[in-house]
């Protein structure tokens, strides 16, 4: 469960977890070894480390680039996690490269959205996507990953998660992105 009063978070996939993993796929670079399960484990919680094949670390933050305006769009439309219907998730890990993280805050909002339009493509898919973005590299130890991506919809709109993420990998934000895992989940077929 994502609490949202606890901002550190572990991703743990191994023989035990609320969400079953459907698929695995490395889109760009190095995979992540098969399990069965994912459990998504707050700081408080125990993490069964020693029984899963691996974990994932990362923290919510404050926005970077959204305008004002675009949050207040965004509140409006977004939806919470945990809805009930919604039992299909998506857990992508992505890293960006050193060229990327060399820019300057405005170079890149710049190639977010007025190159890429993420805010803007990715509102269209609101409140049918449900979603919450966990940053890793302000963790104090080196991280697999830049972030860690997690995303909740019903059954019906999978397709559109597709439609949405086919034209997210399109866009010059992509170009920055060397490694890039995609975890296909349901929940609740777990042990
Ligand atoms: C469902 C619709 C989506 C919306 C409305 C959306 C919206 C946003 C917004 C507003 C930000 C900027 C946050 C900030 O200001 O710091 C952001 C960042 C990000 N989003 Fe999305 N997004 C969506 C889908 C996706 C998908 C499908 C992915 C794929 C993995 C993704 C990956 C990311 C990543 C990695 C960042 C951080 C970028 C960076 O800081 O360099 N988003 N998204």
């Amino acid at each position: 469960m994502i609490d949202k009063s606890q901002r550190l978070f572990s991703f743990v996939a191994g023989e035990q977890g609320p969400w079953s993993i459907q698929s695995n796929t490395a889109v760009v670079g190095e995979s992540l070894p098969d399990a069965a399960c994912l459990a998504v484990i707050g700081y408080t919680e125990s993490v069964p480390e020693s029984a899963s094949q691996w974990s994932l670390r990362g923290v919510t933050s404050n926005e970077r680039y959204v305008t004002r305006d675009e949050k207040t769009a965004l509140v409006a439309r977004q939806a919470e996690l945990g809805r009930p219907a919604a039992d299909r998730g998506a857990f992508i890990a992505l890293r960006k490269n050193p060229q990327w993280w060399a820019l300057t805050q405005d170079e890149r909002r710049s190639i977010v959205e007025e190159q890429s339009r993420h805010i803007a493509v990715g509102m269209n898919y609101l409140p049918a996507i449900a979603r919450r973005l966990f940053h890793c590299r302000d963790l104090p130890s080196a991280q697999p990953f830049d972030f860690l991506t997690w995303f909740e919809f019903n059954a019906a709109d999978a397709g559109a998660f597709d439609e949405l993420l086919g034209l997210l990998r399109g866009t010059s934000e992509w170009r920055f992105v060397e490694r890039e895992v995609d975890l296909r989940l349901i929940r609740g077929r777990c042990a």
